[in-house]
């Protein structure tokens, strides 16, 4: 294969994120990680230097991709800001929105007659929002929507929101698509419009994605 992205480093991120309650316990998600690590792949095979920032999965690491494995949103957040400055960020993984305020020193025990167990959690930091206006911003800055209903809605919102350049929404909650399975569908979104790619398997969507962003990078340039 021919290497378009030869001199662009891309960062993607990949995954769920644990969020820790106490010692044994966490919050997490449903994320495998495999549509993150799919486009991490398809990058790298078109010859870009890829930094693949990754949840707590259970995956092999593509060839010719530097591998960070973190497990919270809070070290996610620090490993993409670390790894920028990039030509692209891709943020597949699903981040936890909210966190416990703290996290037990002990494992939280049953009191007697206890019915019912109230956690504060706290907001946590965006890290495609805030990718998006930092000051070494990527030209390409691209979000994923996971939705269960009114998908393409959503997803603009977020586009415009997060001020993205592209966003790829995907239906979770279906068997067939989103998390865990190996195929999916995406509809992507972007100032030229909407393009729906699949159903078909996770390689073959980032394939085709890989080739959407590629030919949006190399009309702007390498860097
Ligand atoms: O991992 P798989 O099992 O293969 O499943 C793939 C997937 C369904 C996880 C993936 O295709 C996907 O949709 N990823 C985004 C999931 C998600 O968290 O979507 P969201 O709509 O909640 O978030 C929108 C965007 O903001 C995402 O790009 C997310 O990475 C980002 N975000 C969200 C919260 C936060 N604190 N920081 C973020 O960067």
């Amino acid at each position: 294969m021919s290497a378009p992205l030869a001199g662009m480093r891309l960062v993607v991120s990949a995954g769920p994120t644990f969020e820790d309650i106490d010692p044994v316990r966490f919050l997490g998600n449903r994320s495998s990680g495999k549509m993150g690590f799919a486009i991490a792949a398809a990058a790298a095979r078109r010859g870009a230097e890829v930094v693949l920032v990754a949840g707590p999965v259970q995956l092999p690491t593509p060839p010719g991709v530097a591998r960070v494995d973190v497990r919270s949103a809070a070290q996610m957040f620090d490993a993409v800001m670390a790894a920028l400055p990039c030509a692209a960020y891709i943020g597949a993984a699903a981040v936890a929105d909210f966190t416990p305020r703290a996290i037990a020193a002990s494992k939280l025990k049953k009191q007697p007659g206890q019915d019912t167990l109230v956690l504060e959690l706290v907001k946590t930091r965006d890290v495609l929002a805030e990718v998006a206006v930092h000051p070494q911003r990527p030209r390409l800055v691209v979000g994923f929507a996971a939705e269960t209903d009114d998908v393409a809605r959503y997803a603009r919102d977020k586009l415009e929101r997060k001020r993205l350049d592209m966003i790829c929404a995907n239906r979770v909650g279906l068997a067939g698509s989103g998390f865990e399975s190996d195929d999916n569908a995406l509809l992507v979104i972007d100032a030229n419009g909407e393009r729906a790619l699949g159903p078909a398997p996770k390689a073959e969507l980032a394939a085709v994605l890989l080739d959407i962003i590629g030919g949006r990078l190399q009309a702007g340039g390498a860097a």
